[in-house]
């Protein structure tokens, strides 16, 4: 299993189906105010991730590539609110303060794609989320916990796919 500190952990996808496998894997464990950050290349899997983990989170919605329309909202039976923010056609941090991010944060998890953009108005605690493409069909993650909820839950969804190791 690689691991590169005791904060992160890499992940090689095989392809589109792993990537969401393994979003999947991450979405039975969220809870309202996890916020997932989301940084990568066009193409390199970011919305495929975010697809498998509204799907795992048990939303009733399905998952669209918000690009265009900045901000998604995934419904569960049980009322929870999973939101999905595109930040590619933001400016700044100052754009993304005026959303007022809290918020949604209160109501359910939150997933940033193109996070980095928007990295000051974004909780100091995430789990940040780096993908590359390596090739036409992998994926390397590599997810890093920021504090030390983070830091459980990444060790919590680390088993989840290794097992308990
Ligand atoms: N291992 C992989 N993981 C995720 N996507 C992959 C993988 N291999 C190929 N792809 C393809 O790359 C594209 C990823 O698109 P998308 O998830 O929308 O990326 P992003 O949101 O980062 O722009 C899809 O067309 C998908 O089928
Ligand atoms: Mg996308």
């Amino acid at each position: 299993m690689p691991i590169l500190d005791q904060n992160s952990f890499e992940f090689i996808s095989r392809g589109t189906e792993y990537t969401r496998r393994i979003g999947i894997r991450l979405g039975t464990i969220l809870r309202d105010g996890d916020v997932i950050c989301l940084e990568g290349d066009l193409g390199s899997g970011k919305t495929t991730f975010v697809q498998g983990m509204a799907i795992g989170w048990g939303s009733l919605d399905q998952v669209t590539s918000p690009t265009f329309i900045l901000l998604n909202l995934y419904r569960r039976l049980d009322g929870g609110q999973f939101h999905h923010l595109d930040a590619y056609r933001l400016k700044d941090a100052k754009d993304a303060e005026a959303l007022d991010l809290e918020r949604y944060i209160e109501t359910g998890p939150l997933a940033v794609e193109w996070a980095e953009r928007i990295k000051p108005a974004l909780p100091a605690d995430h789990l940040w989320v780096t993908l590359r493409i390596v090739d036409m069909d992998q994926r390397d993650l590599v997810f890093t916990a920021h504090g030390s909820y983070y830091k459980k839950l990444l060790d919590n969804f680390r088993m989840r796919i290794y097992g308990g190791l």
